[in-house]
């Protein structure tokens, strides 16, 4: 029985390969389960065992797990299934009052439940999957990408190219999510992005960093880039660049996720404070003025979205990249512009 003002623990477990926002999505909503939310992020031989390989290492997806701002407790190497060991550490050495998976059923090679121990103890509860999203779906839009871009080298300038090319200095900053990305039409509501958004401008004295890119198949190199921004000053406001702007800058077959998708991933993330959805290009002073309190800090960052990026290169790029400067002193102060 739990003890009054303990706080409620809920675990919840999960491959978390190639992170997307439904993933951002199911752990949202298993911290709203409970006061403190603990992840088991399963070990490469499971997934192994029970899927097939994982695109992306532990390493890689505990820093991805670890980055999401509703996450406070991280377990690398966790099983599949919940074994009855495993559900007995869970509740006395972890103190988790409750196990969560997302509603589609969750089965083990021997069509067994991986979740039926959990289910007969009591103690399991469910959260709505994200429709739309899938590792899978993902992998199925980079190969799309793969071969839409060996077919355009094939053709020299094909015909693809050339409806990307053509007329883009006019479509580049209409502000559009435009038609970069072919395969996925996702669109969020207001609500999903109330529930992804902290809710609160900067302070009055807040240093303001702003950081803008591409953010493109969300990485453990983006995740790395804003925590280092953030660590620059008080408040960090993402520019997300629209998906005309990605197409033009990196090819007719860019961006995989759409800029809607790209700003969830953004907004999960627990350094970014803030984002602008279609960002410009070019980071104008008006813009700067327009969105910046007291002094700021703009880093202009282009990542070049090779899939599974390595840290090391992104900070490379970035090291060089980066540029500051402070604020006119003549700009017209818009005080509470982002609150
Ligand atoms: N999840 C979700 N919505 C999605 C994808 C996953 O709510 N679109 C939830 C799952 O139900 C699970 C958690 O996220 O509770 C972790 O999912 P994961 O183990 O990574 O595997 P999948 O469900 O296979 O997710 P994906 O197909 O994207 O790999």
């Amino acid at each position: 029985r739990r003890k009054k003002n303990k706080p409620i623990r809920v675990y919840m477990d999960g491959c978390f390969d190639m992170m997307h926002y439904g993933h951002c999505n199911a752990l949202r909503q298993a911290r709203a389960l409970g006061d403190q939310l603990v992840v088991g992020v399963v070990s490469d031989a499971e997934i192994i065992a029970n899927k097939g390989p994982p695109v992306t290492p532990l390493n890689e997806r505990m820093i991805m797990v670890k980055a999401v701002k509703w996450v406070d407790q991280v377990i690398p190497d966790a099983p599949y299934a919940i074994t009855e060991d495993f559900m007995r550490k869970l509740f006395d050495d972890y103190k988790i009052d409750y196990i969560i998976h997302g509603d589609d059923p969750c089965v083990l090679p021997d069509g067994t439940d991986a979740y039926a121990l959990a289910k007969k103890a009591g103690r399991y509860k469910q959260i709505k999957r994200t429709e739309g999203i899938s590792s899978t779906d993902i992998v199925g839009r980079m190969l799309l990408c793969v071969r839409e871009r060996a077919i355009s080298d094939s053709h020299n300038h094909s015909s693809l190219q050339r409806q990307f090319s053509h007329g883009h200095s006019q479509k580049f900053e209409d502000g559009g999510s435009g038609s970069g990305t072919r395969v996925s039409h996702f669109l969020p509501t207001s609500r999903r992005i109330v529930q992804f958004s902290n809710g609160k401008g900067p302070g009055p004295d807040a240093r303001i960093v702003y950081i803008d890119g591409a953010f493109d198949l969300f990485h453990a190199g983006h995740v790395e880039i804003l925590r280092v921004a953030r660590e620059l000053g008080d408040f960090l406001l993402v520019g997300i660049h629209n998906d005309l702007t990605v197409s033009a800058t990196r090819g007719a077959h860019r961006p995989i996720m759409n800029l809607h998708e790209r700003s969830l991933s953004v907004l999960a993330c627990r350094y970014v404070d803030e984002v602008i959805i279609g960002a410009p290009w070019e980071v104008s002073k008006d813009m700067v003025s327009m969105y910046f309190v007291t002094s700021c800090c703009v880093l202009k960052f282009l990542h070049n979205g090779l899939y599974g990026f390595h840290l090391f290169a992104v900070m490379n790029f970035f090291i060089k990249l980066v540029c500051g400067f402070p604020i006119p002193t003549k700009a017209p102060v818009q005080k509470n512009q982002l609150q």
